[in-house]
């Protein structure tokens, strides 16, 4: 054999480890800018996509805020009636959906699941999306009143500061984090209370 053939062998292999390590290498480097991309791009649109809120829950009937909200314009406080009144906004009571629904939405599955509820008369265990500690208390009215009343808007055009457009919602999310940090920003900047027994029992 001439010295040249082996060479000739040799040098492809050679190239071809390395062409294999190199890629190994690129598709990490790929991998790391696409995963640091979604970071920037989620964070920016303020609604992380990893390691961020979680997704709306799926809740034992999927009820769907675009329908009720877009397309029948129903306002907020029509369903979350103690929003304007005290602490809690309130989940409605089966009892004010089946006005519409003995009627409305036959053959529907999850229509059909909400009416065999009522005739069990069951409430519905709707999985919570919000909630704070136990040991922060907070409460929807005077917030509602506050915003409401500086901005000349109805109560419902303030939900949107604190839970984003639920009435494009079809699964609500949390869409601002709501921890301490950001209540009590948001209290300074509006000249409310920020001493600890604002919020803390
Ligand atoms: C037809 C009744 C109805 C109307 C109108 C309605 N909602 Fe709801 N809302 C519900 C029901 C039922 C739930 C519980 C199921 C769920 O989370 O989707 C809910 C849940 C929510 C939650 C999540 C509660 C949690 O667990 O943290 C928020 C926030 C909310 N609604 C805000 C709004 C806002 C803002 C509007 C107006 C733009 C609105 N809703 C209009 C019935 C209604
Ligand atoms: C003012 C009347 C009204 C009230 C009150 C109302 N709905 Fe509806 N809902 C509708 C209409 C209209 C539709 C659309 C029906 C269709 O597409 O044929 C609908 C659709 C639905 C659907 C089916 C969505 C789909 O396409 O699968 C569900 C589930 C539902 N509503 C649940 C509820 C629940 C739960 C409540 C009470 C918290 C409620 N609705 C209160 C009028 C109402
Ligand atoms: C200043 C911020 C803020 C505003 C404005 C606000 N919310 Fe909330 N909402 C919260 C927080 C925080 C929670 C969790 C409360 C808890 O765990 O007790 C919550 C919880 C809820 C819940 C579920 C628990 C409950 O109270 O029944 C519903 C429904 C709700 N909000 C609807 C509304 C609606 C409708 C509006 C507008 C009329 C509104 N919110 C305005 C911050 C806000
Ligand atoms: C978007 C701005 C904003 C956010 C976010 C916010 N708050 Fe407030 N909060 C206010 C304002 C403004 C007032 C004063 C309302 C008034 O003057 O009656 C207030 C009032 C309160 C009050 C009543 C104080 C009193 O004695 O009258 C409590 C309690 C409270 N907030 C708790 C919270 C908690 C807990 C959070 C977070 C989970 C929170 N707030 C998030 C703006 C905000
Ligand atoms: C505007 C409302 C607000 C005020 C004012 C406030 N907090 Fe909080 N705090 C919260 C909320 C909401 C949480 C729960 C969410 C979280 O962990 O951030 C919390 C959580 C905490 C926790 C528990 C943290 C943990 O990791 O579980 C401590 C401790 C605390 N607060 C202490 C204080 C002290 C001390 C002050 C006064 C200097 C204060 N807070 C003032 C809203 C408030």
């Amino acid at each position: 054999m001439l010295p040249g053939d082996f060479q000739l062998q040799k040098y492809p292999r050679k190239k071809l480890a390395l062409f294999g390590v190199l890629s190994i290498v690129g598709v990490f480097i790929l991998g790391g800018t696409v995963l640091a991309l979604v970071f920037v791009i989620s964070s920016w649109l303020g609604r992380p996509v990893v390691f961020g809120f979680n997704d709306g829950p799926t809740q034992p009937i999927a009820f769907p805020h675009t329908v009720h909200v877009q397309d029948l314009e129903l306002d907020c406080t029509f369903c979350h009636r103690n929003v304007t009144l005290g602490a809690a906004a309130t989940i409605p009571a089966v009892g004010l959906c089946m006005t519409c629904h003995k009627t409305i939405g036959d053959g529907l599955p999850e229509v059909e699941k909400l009416r065999t509820v009522f005739e069990e008369g069951q409430p519905i265990d709707w999985i919570r999306v919000h909630r704070v500690p136990d040991h922060v208390q907070f409460a929807h009215e005077p917030h509602v009143r506050f915003f409401s009343e500086r901005g000349g808007i109805s109560p419902s055009a303030t939900c949107s500061t604190c839970h984003g457009d639920v009435g494009s919602m079809v699964v609500v999310e949390q869409v601002r984090s709501l921890k301490m940090g950001d209540c009590v920003d948001c209290h300074r900047d509006n000249g409310a209370p920020t001493d600890c027994t604002t919020c803390h029992y």
